[in-house]
């Protein structure tokens, strides 16, 4: 191994094993772009691409796909004859062309812009009654009042998932989320996984309730396209109603909580945004380039290739650090400055190329609802714990809880 490449495995190390990474892990992706932005780990039998061009090149280029990335790519060997439903083969995550163009025309189809557009009053009344269920405003946690409730209330209501039902859903997502991240312990993995499974019970009986009783949420929807055109088998189906309701909760959650964070750690930036309200979604989108909800997903190299001189083989797997990319200085100016009226529009927190999110607007609508709300609800926000923790978790990054105090408007 080289100078180099032993010093990025240290780095690699420290990111998947460090406690402060958790808390800051962006020293270490600075070193680790610098060192080798292409990295052949040790650690896990894995690249590592760490900066924008690399990252991008990843997102776009039919050479890198899917295959093994999720049952080997993160350090766990998960056998793929287990479901894992929404990350089993047939989810549409997992899945390359013919495969995957078919679902996301289908998903599409159903999830449209109109329908997302048309939800915009229903979740402003969503987040105006859980803001007004904040008992005592000199001190509350806005996860746990909004920041998860909002986006589980929001997919629960379009998938049709009864509101008695969601509460269960915040500690589900917490522990399967640790199936993606290479710091998770074999217990964790344990319980993930068992986690998994009483997710995926929970979805049949609903896809089972919706053939016997229909009704016009997207659930039934995409039955309605299995059952009356046969175009997504049963195992699809049943990947594609969890990948949208797992893929919106925890990452929603996560950038509502961080996008506040940043503004009170920025006081000159929030009174802008409290006195210009069309700067909301220049905030948004900064905070998704700034604290990624998703810091790393991955895909497997299909054909082998060439990248300035660095060698690819065919099924080697490549970890995109989308995190770290939307930090790298190639990209951005002042990459570790926060500045809502930055130009962000290329960031990578929603990917890029085929497998862009199919909720990216969505996520948007509810994160801008969420903070015009908070900042017409209350004046003199501030944070009462100012190192506020984060979920022990290396790729899904959001806050565990987010502690304020202010007054009513
Ligand atoms: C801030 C919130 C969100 C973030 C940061 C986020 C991030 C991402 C990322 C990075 C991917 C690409 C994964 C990969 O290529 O390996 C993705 C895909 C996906 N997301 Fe999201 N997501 C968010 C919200 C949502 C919501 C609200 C939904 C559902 C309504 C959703 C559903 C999906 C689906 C179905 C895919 C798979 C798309 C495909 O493979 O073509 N996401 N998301």
């Amino acid at each position: 191994m080289s100078d180099n490449a032993g010093a990025a495995e240290q780095v690699l190390q420290r990111l998947f094993t460090d406690p402060e990474a958790i808390r800051n892990p962006y020293p270490l992706y600075a070193q680790l772009r610098d060192l080798a932005p292409m990295h052949r780990a040790q650690i896990i039998p894995v690249w590592v691409f760490s900066g924008y061009p690399e990252v991008d090149h990843a997102f776009r280029t039919v050479s890198f796909g899917k295959r093994d990335e999720l049952t080997r790519g993160f350090g766990h060997e998960l056998a793929d004859d287990q479901t894992y439903a929404f990350m089993s083969k047939h989810s549409i995550v997992r899945q390359n062309p013919p495969d995957h163009t078919r679902l996301k025309g289908l998903i599409s189809r159903e999830f449209t812009a109109r329908r997302v557009q048309n939800m915009a009053p229903h979740i402003e009344a969503l987040t105006k009654e859980l803001l007004g269920r904040v008992e005592d405003p000199s001190d509350f946690d806005l996860m746990n009042a909004l920041a998860f409730n909002l986006p589980v209330r929001v997919l629960g209501e379009l998938l049709g998932v009864p509101e008695a039902d969601q509460g269960q859903f915040r500690d589900l997502t917490i522990s399967i989320t640790k199936l993606i991240d290479p710091s998770c312990s074999p217990e964790m993995l344990v319980k993930a996984k068992a986690d998994c499974l009483v997710m995926e019970r929970y979805f049949l009986d609903l896809i089972a309730e919706r053939r016997r009783k229909p009704s016009d949420d997207l659930t039934t929807a995409l039955i309605n396209v299995r059952d009356g055109e046969d175009r997504i088998t049963e195992d699809e189906l049943l990947a594609t109603i969890m990948v949208l309701f797992f893929g919106g909760v925890e990452t929603t959650t996560s950038v509502i909580g961080s996008l506040v964070l940043s503004l009170l750690q920025h006081p000159d930036q929030l009174a802008a945004v409290r006195a210009d309200r069309t700067l909301v979604p220049g905030a948004v989108d900064e905070t998704l380039r700034f604290q990624s909800p998703i810091q790393a997903t991955a895909r497997t190299v299909l054909e082998s290739s060439v990248i300035d001189g660095v060698e690819l083989a065919e099924g080697d797997i490549v970890l995109t650090y989308l995190g770290s990319a939307n930090r790298d200085p190639r990209r951005f100016t002042d990459p570790d400055t926060f500045d809502i009226r930055r130009e962000t529009g290329q960031h990578l927190a929603f990917a890029a190329g085929m497998h862009f999110c199919i909720g990216a607007a969505l996520a948007r609508l509810e994160t801008g609802i969420a903070l015009n709300q908070i900042l017409d609800r209350f004046v003199d926000l501030a944070l009462i714990d100012d190192t506020p923790d984060w979920r022990p978790n290396a790729t899904a990054r959001g806050l565990d809880t987010l502690r304020l105090s202010g007054t009513m408007a």
